[in-house]
């Protein structure tokens, strides 16, 4: 990880924070089935948009789709006007299903994801024996982000960190004074994102969330999920670099990272699988594309048995 990169975020987030038309506004919908929230970020002068980590609605037993969650987030975009250039995802998700290509069609917008997805698509390709029309080279997404890319929302700029551990293609995405962390850090009552996933490593976790932790104290951070914590009855996914160093149960400043290891290992090894697993990881890693259809027209969402 390149420290230039964290450097030209540093830098990114003191100027947004000295300049009131460089801080982007931000609107988060919360999906209360799979814990997710979704944000929807854009520059004022410009109304340039860019949502991240939306959901598509899936029923399990039934193997519906449906769209309730992102319908929300349509009928926000076109009532604010905002023209949306990104569909963000900060990794590719193991516990809700991406609505990215369903959103693009109707508001537009360029769907990207870290580099690293190559990884995750060769592990799961493998893992679900996807059928040879699905390439492993990411090119189901329109952009792949490298670690310190920068780019622009509108006037605002924009830079991209690899953020790996609770898979390898995590990143964030810094726009302005807010960064959209994924599945890092989460509220500090609430502590980190396991990281025993194929490709996870709670070590690289670590790293990772110091790397955060490094950006200037009243950073804007915004979380892919929240669980509520024992004791707090509201749903939250928005808080600062400065309340996740002093706060954060599992990794506030002064925990080493073997601490972290051994307590994150020890939390994972007690965790079962997500509910959404299976259909998550096979569309997510198809950029949220659902498989191909088979002969008789119908797309399949295979179980691996015994495997995972
Ligand atoms: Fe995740």
């Amino acid at each position: 990880m390149s420290d230039l990169a964290l450097s030209a975020a540093y830098d990114q987030i003191v100027a947004a924070r000295t300049s009131p038309e460089t801080r982007p506004c931000v609107r988060s919908f919360f999906d209360e089935t799979t814990f997710t929230a979704t944000h929807v970020v854009h520059d004022p002068r410009t109304r340039a948009a860019a949502i991240i980590d939306s959901v598509m609605n899936y029923d399990p037993a039934s193997g519906r789709t449906s769209f309730h969650s992102a319908e929300q987030v349509v009928a926000y975009v076109r009532h604010e006007q905002l023209n949306v250039i990104w569909q963000l995802e900060t990794h590719a998700h193991a516990d809700h299903l991406s609505a990215a290509p369903w959103l693009k069609q109707q508001l537009g917008g360029r769907i990207g994801i870290g580099s690293d997805i190559v990884q995750v698509q060769q592990t799961f390709g493998a893992i679900f024996n996807a059928e040879p029309s699905f390439t492993r080279d990411g090119t189901q997404f329109d952009h792949l982000f490298t670690d310190g890319e920068t780019f622009k929302l509108g006037d605002l700029p924009a830079i991209a960190l690899h953020v790996p551990g609770h898979t390898p293609a995590d990143m964030a995405f810094i726009i302005g004074d807010a960064a959209f962390i994924g599945d890092t850090l989460f509220m500090p009552d609430y502590g980190t994102a396991r990281a025993d996933f194929p490709g996870g490593s709670a070590r690289t976790l670590y790293h990772s969330i110091r790397r955060l932790l490094s950006l200037p104290p009243q950073t804007r951070l915004f979380l892919c999920h929240d669980y509520k914590a024992p004791g707090r009855d509201q749903f939250a996914w928005e808080t600062t670099v400065a309340a996740e160093r002093e706060n954060n149960i599992h990794v506030h400043d002064g925990i080493s990272e073997d601490a972290f290891v051994s307590m994150r290992t020890a939390r994972d090894a007690t965790l079962s699988l997500p509910n959404l697993i299976m259909p998550s990881v096979q569309v997510n890693m198809r950029a949220g594309h659902l498989p191909a259809p088979e002969n008789n027209g119908i797309s399949y969402i295979k179980i691996p048995v015994n495997t995972l």
